[in-house]
């Protein structure tokens, strides 16, 4: 369960990186939140831009789980975001592996840390919602909001409560629903991308988070660091 213990700050740095700093003291599920960040970070050592009016926040994770469940967090913080927001009459999809779109313009980032080696000693799943922001700058064309989408003004706080439910409902329930789910919201199935300097269709996700591509003459299953999806988007 996540969400019995909920601490939020007015300003962090980065809410993945105090629950890092911190683990000793939070305890499994603990929640944290900043209303906004200093130095936000996303994946690939991409700056994440934390104004107010947004949702920025971070959970713990200290149950030992083997490696390959990072992909399982993935699966499952994406269907909650998704879930939350059609909760908000906000249409969205999945971008592989976890990002959510509505349209084609990024919605929420998900950034998942972890410590230990085959092991994991503890995951941290830092979550970032566009809620309230109205101006992306020079990402006005990649980037949107729930303002943006439903044109009023959205608590923060029941966005946060309402995706804390749709989590928890789905750590209760079976796995294959949630993954199923998150194939069917998954815009990648049936784009093509080129691999090995060949075009291949992606006809599936494994469960593992391994694609399967096609093409006239092979199938193969290749892991997603192995192939830029860049063109995809
Ligand atoms: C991405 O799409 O690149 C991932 C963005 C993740 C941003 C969230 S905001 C809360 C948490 N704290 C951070 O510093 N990053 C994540």
């Amino acid at each position: 369960m996540i969400g019995k213990s909920i601490k939020v700050f007015d300003e962090l740095d980065s809410t993945n990186t105090f629950v890092k700093n911190n683990v000793a003291n939070l305890e499994n599920g603990a929640i944290i939140v900043a209303k906004k960040q200093t130095h936000g970070r996303g994946r690939r050592d991409n700056k994440w831009v934390s104004d107010e009016g947004n949702l920025y926040f971070s959970i713990l994770m200290t149950s030992k789980k083997d490696r390959n469940t990072i992909f399982k967090q993935i699966v499952q913080s994406s269907v909650s975001i998704v879930r939350t927001l059609n909760h908000f009459k906000v249409k969205a999809s999945i971008k592989y592996p976890n990002d959510c779109l509505v349209g084609k313009k990024k919605i929420s980032g998900v950034l998942i840390e972890s410590s230990g080696s085959s092991k994991i000693d503890y995951i941290v799943i830092g979550i970032g919602i566009n809620i309230n922001q109205i101006n992306f700058c020079d990402l006005d064309e990649k980037a949107t909001s729930m303002k943006q989408n439903l044109k009023k003004e959205i608590d923060v706080g029941k966005v946060l409560s309402v995706f804390i439910k749709y989590y928890n409902q789905i750590l209760e329930c079976n796995y294959v629903e949630t993954f199923n789910e998150y194939i069917k919201k998954s815009v990648v199935i049936n784009k093509v991308i080129t691999y090995n300097n060949e075009d291949y269709k992606i006809v599936n996700i494994e469960e593992d988070g391994s694609l399967i591509i096609k093409n006239s003459s092979a199938i193969e299953k290749v892991a997603f660091n192995e192939i830029s999806l860049k063109e995809l988007y």
